[in-house]
């Protein structure tokens, strides 16, 4: 058996529009991940991140399809399986994921406690079934765990809570069953800056107590990421562009978008409320139309006649993955 616990291998993932159209948001992408390894994740908004999430946990909902590639974890692969099949056999067990917004992932007519029951009894083994106080006890003391107020927190609707308790109720959901690994979809955006912290913390003490050891954990800012990734793949317009250990791509970007990238986080570094990268001049091409060439030429300060005309693909530089063919 293989020992990667996570492979992603030549994933590309489209939206179908109404009219047949398609957005090609997730293109080509490959990555292997180590039992116990962080991989970060970072990229514009509208890369297509937060859709590679969802092929990386088999949830191609439509209008989102896959159009090729495999997702593996431990070598079982999740594609072409029914939403149903993912929901009751992959998810919160196998993959786990923290999302973007608290607000939105839970019920809000329903209390932290039964939002979490469920979760518990949607995965159970026939045969198997925890009562509703015990239930309980295995909330509590895994709430208890993070300093919460957990008799409180666990009573409350969402709505009762603040958007810190918020998040770390659905961070502690979502780890509930000790999942094999986790991907966190920009966790702390929307959240003030002690918050942030507190959040964090949280993820990293679920680590250190050995509840999960894989994770993925994708956000804007490369700095928090080069201090908690050991490895970081860079997405521009649906591909990863860069892909090596945290102290290569932060401390030695070989890409031209991740020299942008960075040197848009180094200028906006003072201010810790800056949420995205700036001052990248120009867009990114649109995803609904063919793209020839590189898909960075246009903003490139590099570029090359031939760049707009030849298809980029990964190269190793050194021991790590560029998508640029001068990149050295
Ligand atoms: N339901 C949808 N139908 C069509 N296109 C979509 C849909 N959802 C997202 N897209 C497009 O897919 C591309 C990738 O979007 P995605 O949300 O994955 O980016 P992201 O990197 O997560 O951005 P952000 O950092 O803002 O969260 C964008 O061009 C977006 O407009
Ligand atoms: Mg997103």
């Amino acid at each position: 058996m293989s020992e990667n616990i996570f492979e992603v291998e030549n994933l590309s993932l489209h939206y179908l529009g109404r009219f047949g159209d398609k957005t090609h948001a997730v293109t080509d992408v490959s990555f292997n991940m180590k039992q116990g390894e962080i991989l970060g994740i970072a990229g514009e908004s509208g890369c297509g991140k937060s859709t590679l999430v969802s092929g990386l946990m088999g949830m191609c909902i439509p209008p989102l399809y896959p159009t090729s590639g495999d997702v593996r974890v431990r070598g079982e692969s999740l594609m072409n399986r029914t939403v149903e099949d993912i929901r009751s056999n992959v998810l919160a067990q196998k993959v786990s994921m923290i999302p973007q917004g608290a607000f939105n992932a839970l019920n809000p007519v329903r209390k932290i406690k039964d939002i979490a029951a469920d979760v518990i009894a949607a995965h159970q083994k026939p045969g198997s079934s925890m009562k509703a106080s015990e239930i309980y006890e295995r909330l509590r003391s895994r709430f208890d765990l993070f300093g919460m107020d957990t008799d409180r927190v666990l009573n409350s609707f969402p709505i009762q809570l603040t958007a810190g308790e918020r998040q770390r109720s659905v961070i502690g959901i979502s780890t509930l069953l000790n999942p094999q690994m986790v991907i966190a979809d920009e966790p702390t955006s929307a959240l003030d800056v002690s918050t942030q912290k507190e959040v964090i913390k949280m993820i990293f003490d679920l680590l250190d107590k050995g509840i999960f050891s894989t994770m993925i954990f994708i956000t804007h800012e490369l700095p928090l990421l080069y201090h908690v990734a050991d490895n970081i793949a860079i997405m521009y317009a649906g591909e990863i562009v860069e892909k090596g250990t945290a102290e290569q791509v932060v401390k030695d970007p070989r890409h031209p978008y991740t020299k942008a990238l960075m040197g848009a986080m180094l200028s906006s570094e003072k201010s810790q409320r800056t949420r995205k990268p700036v001052a990248i001049e120009g867009a990114p091409p649109s995803l609904a139309k063919k793209i020839v060439g590189c898909r960075f030429a246009e903003r490139c300060s590099f570029a090359r006649p031939e760049c707009k005309k030849n298809t980029q693909n990964i190269r190793m530089v050194g021991d790590r993955e560029v998508r640029c063919e001068y990149a050295q």
